[in-house]
């Protein structure tokens, strides 16, 4: 039996590739290479010494979903595939709900004729919208301020009704925090289109000379430097979380929704700082007003997840940036060979 990882060749989807395998599991990917290369699926391969099927198909595609199903025997699926940006989903919306909510839809449809009732589903920590206290408890209310928010609340809604109707779905609602960070080994990480949403890859992409400064987006929020403050959280421990919830469904018949974060918040600056000590390098930057849409705080309460499978972060903000920093020097580029401008 395998499990099927959707968006699988992607940042998230290849560590949690790596870690599944480490722990034994035999694994199928399925990913359009919308947002990603196949490279990160070769690296996988040779990070692992193992193989697996990688099938190069849109999850929309009900057919192309089935004769996957038809083709190898899946006993749950982690759903990662979905497209992510926040402002390309204010300006193309229907291209959002068409990939993650049609898409996940179509999966679940597929998953249903198969009899296969087991899904972790990447949630994000935006379905929370602007906490009115911290840290952030999964009971707290949920909201959207824009498209891409409203897709993972419209799927985590679409889950709940789906346990609803028949409770022998075992589901897994992961809600991540800031995921950064990258394999050890350097071989894979975060290798994002173009230029930058995400403050990570635009503070490794300045260290490595790609960029020449970055933009500091507000330092009059009410935090210790004035800058927002995230729960970032090394993407190697969001893989091994998603191992041990596959693991908590295998035993138990059940709905979670569980954070994914460290309970730790860092400012723009502090990432800023960390990164320059991990790099040797300086990062310039310049203060631009707020980002519209942005909170000044976010992080986790981690609790749940330590009481329900017992997992906890492990890797402090150093070992982000140390790793970060080692995909980026190795890989200028992230995957592609040729020296880009973009
Ligand atoms: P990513 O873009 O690197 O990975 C997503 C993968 O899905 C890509 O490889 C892409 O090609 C594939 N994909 C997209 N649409 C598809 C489709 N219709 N059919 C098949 N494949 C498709 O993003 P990521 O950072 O690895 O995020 C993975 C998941 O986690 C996403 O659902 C994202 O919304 C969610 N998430 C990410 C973050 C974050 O900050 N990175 C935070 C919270 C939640
Ligand atoms: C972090 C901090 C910025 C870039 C987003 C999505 C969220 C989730 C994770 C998917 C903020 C500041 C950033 C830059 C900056 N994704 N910043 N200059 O906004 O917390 O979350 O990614 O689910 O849904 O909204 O992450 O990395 O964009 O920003 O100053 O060039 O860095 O203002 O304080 P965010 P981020």
């Amino acid at each position: 039996m395998a499990i099927l990882i959707t968006g699988g060749a992607g940042y998230i989807g290849s560590h949690t590739c790596l870690q599944l395998l480490e722990m034994g599991h035999d694994i199928v990917v399925v990913d359009n290479l919308s947002n990603s290369q196949l490279e990160s699926i070769h690296r996988v391969k040779n990070i692992s010494g193992k193989v697996f099927p990688f099938i190069n198909a849109d999850i929309r595609n009900g057919n192309e979903m089935r004769s996957i199903f038809q083709q190898h025997s899946i006993s749950a699926v982690v759903h990662f595939a979905g497209l992510k940006s926040v402002g390309e989903s204010n300006e193309s919306p229907l291209q959002y709900y068409d990939n993650n909510v049609a898409g996940s839809l179509t999966l679940l449809e597929v998953m249903s004729e198969f009899n296969v009732k087991t899904i972790v589903f990447s949630s994000s920590a935006t379905v929370y919208g602007d906490p009115a206290t911290l840290p952030i408890k999964e009971d707290f209310p949920l909201s959207a301020t824009n498209p891409y928010g409203r897709t993972k609340l419209m799927v985590e809604d679409i889950l709940r009704d789906l346990h609803r109707s028949d409770n022998t779905w075992r589901i897994a609602l992961l809600r991540y925090f800031n995921p950064i960070g990258a394999h050890v080994s350097g071989l894979i990480g975060e290798n994002p289109n173009g230029i930058p949403n995400n403050l990570l890859p635009y503070v490794a992409q300045v260290a490595v000379g790609r960029l020449p400064k970055l933009r500091v987006f507000g330092n009059d929020y009410a935090t210790h430097d004035g800058t927002g403050i995230r729960d970032y959280i090394h993407v190697m421990d969001l893989a091994d979380g998603h191992v041990d919830a596959i693991n908590y469904l295998v035993k138990h018949q059940a709905l979670i929704t569980v954070n994914l974060g460290t309970g730790q918040g860092y400012s723009v600056l502090d990432v800023v700082n960390a990164f320059s000590k991990a790099s040797e390098k300086e990062i310039p930057f310049e203060i631009l007003p707020r980002r519209h849409g942005d909170v000044a705080i976010n992080y986790a309460d981690p609790q749940h997840a330590k009481n329900l499978f017992g997992w906890s972060a492990k890797r402090d903000l150093e070992q982000m940036c140390a790793d970060a920093w080692k995909w980026q020097s190795i890989n200028p580029n992230g995957f592609s060979a040729q020296a880009s401008t973009d």
